[in-house]
């Protein structure tokens, strides 16, 4: 077991809880909104079963979902590059990835997901690169996320999507999501109940 990351991830699931229960009052741009611990343990276990080495992330917020997912990888010399558009939740982001060792496992894109997105789509480098993305920004973009993210994924490879389920504002956004997936012939997904309602998606083709 490795402490420091472990210590940042029980810190940081103290105050998401402190967040959650509004025990705390936080502005509206500076909360977590992050994965829960359970899901933070699918995202490791997924990681650690497929060897991943190549992990994208569209959402960060202040690192607790990317903590989970370096914590698998970092063993294996993997990497994450993460999408976040935040400068404030950015600056805690690298605090957090300082204090757990794992700063150098990971590439921040500063900025907004579409378009960071869209820059990846031009590199040949990225295509069929990551075998592994979470998707979890915007949920109003999260068709278009995953249509710009499936060419930059391997044959094989996982795509996790958060908030299928919960919370209720999502719900009208998530269900078109879900039917919009289910249309792709190229994939196969199941809408897990862990967490906030995890979608797992894997390339087939
Ligand atoms: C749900 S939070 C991510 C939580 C993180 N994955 C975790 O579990 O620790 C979503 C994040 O996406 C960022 N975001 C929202 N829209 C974005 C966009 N269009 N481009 C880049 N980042 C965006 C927000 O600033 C927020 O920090």
């Amino acid at each position: 077991m490795n402490k420091p990351i472990f210590k940042v991830l029980e810190e940081l699931e103290n105050q998401s809880s402190l967040e959650k229960s509004r025990q705390v009052d936080v502005p509206a741009d500076e909360r977590m909104l992050a994965i829960t611990k359970e899901t933070g343990e699918l995202l490791n276990m997924i990681l650690r079963l497929k060897n991943a080495k190549n992990v994208l992330e569209v959402g960060m917020s202040v690192g607790y979902s990317t903590i989970w997912c370096a914590e698998a990888i970092v063993e294996n010399q993997g990497k994450i590059i993460t999408i976040e558009q935040n400068p404030k939740k950015i600056n805690r982001a690298k605090e957090n990835f300082q204090k757990a060792n794992v700063l150098d496992s990971i590439t921040i894109h500063e900025g907004l997901a579409m378009q960071i997105l869209q820059e990846f789509n031009l590199k040949e480098e990225y295509k069929e690169f990551f075998d592994f993305v979470l998707i979890d920004a915007d949920k109003e973009n999260v068709i278009k996320y995953f249509e710009m993210v499936l060419p930059l994924v391997s044959v094989g490879g996982v795509i996790i999507t958060d908030n299928m389920l919960y919370p209720e504002k999502y719900k009208e956004d998530m269900k078109k999501y879900s039917s919009y997936i289910r249309s792709n012939q190229n994939v196969r997904t199941i809408t897990s109940p862990i967490g906030n309602g995890e979608e797992i998606t894997i390339k087939l083709r």
